[in-house]
């Protein structure tokens, strides 16, 4: 948790417009082609290094020390007193944040099928080879249904709570959105959609003069729709895309939105109130409790000195965006970069230089309500 010394240089003063777009390098990560092959969940911190994390240097006084490493006990503790705790530490514990640390080369995607298999459509395969292409020295999964119950059950093992939530969700979608959470929560690295095309290589996505341990999380805007009219096609007047991330394990955000989805799945389940209804998708799982959860970082004093801001971050600061900014560790990218040739919400083409991935939508835009249908695996 050293790593926290630096994690706390985190300020609202630091929101930050970039205009440079070089490269910046990513270390492999190891293969595997299984659940059973995957290293084992994060060890416990040694003390020492608890200790540290726990003691901010006085030159850090101006930044607030991050919950993760507030709250971390100064003795061992066991998984029965660590499941005593509240979700939030339980994850924090399980997958600390090192914002130090190179974003895993790892490209996550889920689907019905494995490429390997004849029933992958030529349609997907193209979407899914332009990221290897893109990509050649990461590690490209794409995880089927069967894997993903295994994998989460793995990397969840000492946080049960997660896996009965998973179990629990009654639609393949809901899953589907969960799951990129909790990949990028325990492993990190890229997730995108399968029904999506890398444009770019993520390495180009960041300008090269960007220190890449001074962000931990790489978010695009999904919708930006100035109109008097918005909530009729959105949830949120901006909304952060969740169908391409990019993510160091542990971030709080993803500890967030994971503990989010995890207690309300649970308290559903027990009132009985889980439905196989699609309305509530966007709301319960996807978009909307995704954008969500990225404002309450950027406004949680925990992370941010809220002394030297002015006022809470909105969605104006992201409105009109045409060059990637950062907020404390989060670089937000334009609505082109993920969102490119849907010929509104001021988004550029697919050839613009800010165009990143592109997100099929079966070929057309569609509005938001029908984003789920047909497009998810299930
Ligand atoms: C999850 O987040 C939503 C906001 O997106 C909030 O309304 C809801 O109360 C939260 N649920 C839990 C269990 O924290
Ligand atoms: C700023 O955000 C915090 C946390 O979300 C909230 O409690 C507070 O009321 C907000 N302040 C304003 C002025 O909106
Ligand atoms: C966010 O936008 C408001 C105006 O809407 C501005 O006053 C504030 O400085 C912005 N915050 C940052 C960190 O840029």
């Amino acid at each position: 948790m050293l790593s926290f010394k630096k994690a706390v240089v985190l300020s609202l003063a630091c929101l930050t417009l970039f205009f440079l777009f070089k490269s910046h390098h990513q270390t492999s990560a190891p293969t595997f082609r299984n659940a059973n092959d995957l290293p084992r969940p994060t060890a416990w911190k040694p003390e020492s290094e608890k200790q540290q994390a726990a003691h901010t240097p006085d030159t850090d006084k101006a930044f607030n020390t991050p919950d993760a490493a507030r709250k971390k006990p100064k003795t061992q503790v066991s998984l029965d007193a660590l499941q005593q705790k509240p979700l939030r530490e339980q994850l924090e514990y399980q997958f600390p944040y090192d914002i130090d640390a190179k974003t895993p080369a790892y490209i996550w995607q889920t689907w019905k099928y494995t490429p390997a298999q004849g029933e992958f459509s030529d349609t997907l395969r193209e979407a899914e080879a332009s990221w290897t292409t893109h990509h050649p020295s990461f590690v490209h999964e794409v995880i089927t249904d069967n894997v993903a119950v295994h994998l989460i059950r793995h990397l969840y093992a000492s946080v049960p709570q997660v896996l009965e939530a998973y179990i629990a969700l009654p639609l393949p979608v809901l899953k589907a959105d969960f799951f990129r959470y909790l990949i990028l929560l325990a492993r990190g690295g890229i997730y995108s959609d399968i029904d999506t095309s890398a444009l770019k290589s993520a390495a180009d996505w960041i300008p090269h003069d960007v220190p890449s341990n001074s962000y931990g999380m790489v978010i695009g805007i999904e919708a930006d729709p100035d109109r008097p009219d918005w909530a009729d096609w959105y949830r949120r007047r901006i909304q952060f895309c969740q169908w391409t991330i990019q993510s160091k394990p542990g971030h709080p955000v993803l500890v967030d939105v994971v503990a989010n989805i995890t207690l309300e799945t649970l308290k559903r389940k027990k009132l009985g109130t889980l439905t196989k209804d699609h309305t509530g998708v966007i709301e319960f799982t996807g978009p909307a409790v995704w954008t969500d959860s990225i404002f309450d970082y950027f406004n949680n004093p925990d992370y941010f000195d809220m002394s030297t801001s002015k006022g809470n971050i909105t969605w104006q600061n992201f409105t009109g965006m045409t060059a990637p900014k950062k907020v404390g560790d989060v670089i937000v990218l334009p609505i082109t970069s993920f969102s490119p040739g849907i010929k509104t919400m001021g988004a550029g083409e697919d050839d613009d230089p800010m165009a990143f991935v592109k997100h099929q939508f079966e070929g057309t835009w569609k509005p938001e309500s029908e984003r789920h249908i047909g497009e998810t695996y299930g």
